[in-house]
């Protein structure tokens, strides 16, 4: 058994302009143990993926309008928020990409990771404080001692995001999301941040689900990959496949994209055209408009999920029979 299942989840906000789609669909399946890594542009869906995963949905006026959820076997979308809220950084954790969303003003961060851990462990206010610091200190953070005793106004951007990600790590979860976690950060002290990701994965047998911009970190950390596109997940496999062989167009446009040198977060930017927005999704293959592939099926029918290698999926007519025939 899968220790999270998403089967063709579909979202839905309520906006005051109507309502909006931002998931189309989307499955996949994440293993104890796995790190799957979550990438595409911005828009195209990754972060609601993470909240209809946390169940934070129905406070953002958003709910899953069909699909399955199953986490550990049981069946996400039929619990009640008190049942959630008892899941919620304890067994699924999430990091986000805004560390203000995570961090409480008035409590000193110290004070805000020992109480998780004393939450999910047995460990005494002593012990979890001396974890904590070592947690700090392994996520580069100089003067962890002193860090541990200020309030998180007291602290830069960089700082406030790996207290995020202590927390995260210390509640100890079965599956924790990631959130372009390491984006606001310089690049060495990303590499040690994902170095303590690969490590906490390994000994605690969990699942990671990483959401990044940074193809560096999905090549160097993740197992498996799945690249979303305007709603969809348009291809999903073994990182090493995938990078070695894309077969989905965006897939392959994305990898053009690497500079050879240092990259920034967005370098993604450098496809031509731009994300069509959730309000104005074209028929058909949503990429067809950007795709130097497109043919005539691809502008007027969505293309389904195909499986190519035995761990591979694409999302694009090029591998359905139809295909050939319209060439
Ligand atoms: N609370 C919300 N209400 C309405 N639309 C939303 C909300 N959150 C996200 N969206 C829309 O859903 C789409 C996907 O967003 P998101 O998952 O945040 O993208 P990203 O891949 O950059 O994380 C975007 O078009 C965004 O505008
Ligand atoms: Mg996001």
């Amino acid at each position: 058994m899968s220790l999270l299942t998403l089967k063709d989840i579909k979202v839905e906000f309520k906006t005051r302009d109507g309502i909006v789609q931002p998931l189309n669909g989307v499955s996949f399946e994440l293993e104890a143990g796995e790190i799957l890594g979550l990438v595409g542009e911005t828009g195209s869906g990754k972060s609601v993926t993470a909240q209809a995963v946390m169940g934070l949905l129905p406070f953002l006026d958003g709910r899953v309008s069909s699909g399955e959820i199953s986490f550990m076997g049981r069946d996400m979308l039929s619990l009640s928020e008190p049942e959630y809220q008892q899941l919620r950084g304890n067994q699924i954790s999430l990091i986000s990409q805004n560390p203000m969303t995570s961090l409480d003003p008035v409590y000193r961060v110290g004070h805000q990771i020992v109480e998780g851990l004393q939450l999910h462990t047995d460990l005494s206010r002593e012990q979890a404080r001396e974890r904590a610091v070592n947690v700090m200190s392994s996520l580069g953070i100089p003067n962890s001692e002193k860090v541990f005793h200020q309030f998180p106004h007291q602290l830069s951007g960089g700082l406030k995001q790996r207290i995020v990600i202590a927390m995260g790590l210390c509640a100890d979860p079965r599956l924790l999301i990631a959130d372009e976690p390491t984006t606001a950060l310089d690049v060495t002290v990303q590499a040690q941040i994902v170095e303590l990701f690969r490590q906490t994965v390994e000994k605690m047998d969990l699942g990671l689900i990483m959401i990044t911009h940074d193809l560096g970190v999905i090549a160097n950390l993740c197992d498996r990959v799945a690249v979303m596109y305007a709603g969809n997940l348009v291809e999903i496999g073994d990182v090493k496949s995938v990078f070695a062989r894309p077969g989905h167009p965006y897939t392959k446009a994305l990898l053009n994209c690497i500079p050879v040198l240092n990259m920034e977060a967005d370098s993604l930017k450098a496809i031509p055209g731009n994300v069509p927005s959730v309000r104005t999704y074209p028929k058909g293959c949503r990429y067809h408009p950007r795709c130097p592939d497109a043919g005539p099926l691809c502008r007027k029918i969505p293309p389904e999920i195909i499986r190519t290698d035995p761990g591979s999926r694409v999302l694009c007519h090029q591998f359905s029979p139809q295909w050939r025939k319209t060439l």
